[in-house]
């Protein structure tokens, strides 16, 4: 990608995100209904900063990711790649956008061809990168050693390594294009508490090393709370509340952020809470309810909840929250 932007300028801009997935019934596969994935969804990454993206299961975060990177055709919005609409873009540009937006799944185990050895899935990104054999073989070293695995690793199978490890062969991979932004789909979901402070705290240092920005999806605040510099919270394919880290745990406003942080454990990890604040489940995204998304759980709920769409109110210093009744208060 050009870089020629201004220092300033966000590496990611979403504006007013759509996506809709059509639900078909019967013999003549009529389309029955609209699950609303992604439904009018606004956010930005400074350049080497993290966005955490949290909500729980189902609340369209991967869409989301998915559009970002392509994978996926919005129905509506605008995504600005250093300030280029990628839906604009020339083949061959989005083929530089394909290298300079990695992806890091929940399951490496996915992502890496358990025929191949970690130092050959390694190697399939080099090789985009036009590098002489030797020097590729001395960057997939490199790599192995900058996620912290020894070089002997390159020649073993992705089952011979630990969920952990795995997961630094898939950090590594993401990285051997030297990628700016890389989109971390609950990277550390699927490991133990103590690996998972582990893997974010190389995806932190790596931050700092190369000056990368991440979008870090997680469906628990507490995974995002570390490695984020502003949390956006998602319910049913909407945004619900935005601040600066700091700012969302001081001070959350909107009720249902209020209950993820309830829901967090405060002492032992073990003993993990699912959203035990939180009444009844999350709603399905098919025809979703006019007014606010969050109306059937919310105690705060009153009639105008139910009847107008909520729009986003400023708390002061970019904290955005989309109800009326927490700035109320
Ligand atoms: N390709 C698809 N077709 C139909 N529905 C989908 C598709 N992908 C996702 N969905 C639905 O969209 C909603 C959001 O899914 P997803 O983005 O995976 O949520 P999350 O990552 O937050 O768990 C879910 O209801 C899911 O079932
Ligand atoms: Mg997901």
């Amino acid at each position: 990608m050009e870089q020629t932007q201004q220092p300033t300028e966000p590496v990611l801009a979403v504006t007013a995100l759509k996506k809709y997935f059509p639900v078909r019934r019967g013999f003549f596969q009529r389309i029955d209904g609209w699950i609303k994935a992604v439904d009018g969804v606004d956010f930005h990454i400074e350049r080497g900063r993290t966005l955490g993206l949290v909500g729980e299961s189902g609340c369209g975060k991967s869409t989301v990711a998915r559009l970002v990177l392509r994978l996926l055709d919005a129905d509506r919005g605008d995504i600005l790649y250093n300030g280029r609409d990628i839906h604009g873009l020339s083949a061959k540009e989005m083929k530089a956008l394909r290298r300079d937006m990695q992806i890091v799944f929940q399951d490496p185990y996915g992502s890496l061809n358990p025929r191949m050895t970690v130092g050959q899935s390694i190697d399939e990104g080099l090789r985009t990168l036009g590098i002489s054999r030797g020097q590729r073989k001395a960057r997939i070293e490199e790599l192995l050693e900058t996620v912290g695995i020894t070089t002997a690793g390159a020649d073993r199978y992705p089952h011979e390594f630990s969920g952990g490890q795995r997961q630094r062969v898939g950090i590594a991979r993401a990285l051997s294009v030297e990628p700016s932004l890389i989109i971390c789909d609950e990277p550390v979901s699927a490991l133990d508490v103590s690996i998972q402070a582990q893997i974010i705290n190389l995806l932190k240092d790596l931050q700092d090393r190369f000056g990368i920005s991440y979008l870090f999806i997680a469906h628990d605040l507490n995974v995002v709370a570390y490695i984020s510099d502003r949390i956006t919270v998602m319910y049913l394919g909407q945004i619900m509340e935005s601040a600066d880290t700091d700012a969302l745990f001081e001070n959350p406003l909107h009720p249902y952020t209020r209950a993820l942080l309830a829901a967090v454990p405060s002492t032992d990890p073990r003993a993990r809470k699912e959203m035990k604040s939180l009444g009844g489940e999350v709603p399905s995204p098919l025809d979703p309810p006019p007014g606010c998304k969050f109306q059937g759980r919310c105690p705060l709920v009153e009639d105008r909840c139910r009847e107008e769409e909520i729009r986003f109110y400023d708390a002061g210093g970019g904290h955005l929250v989309r109800c009326w009744k927490a700035i109320e208060e």
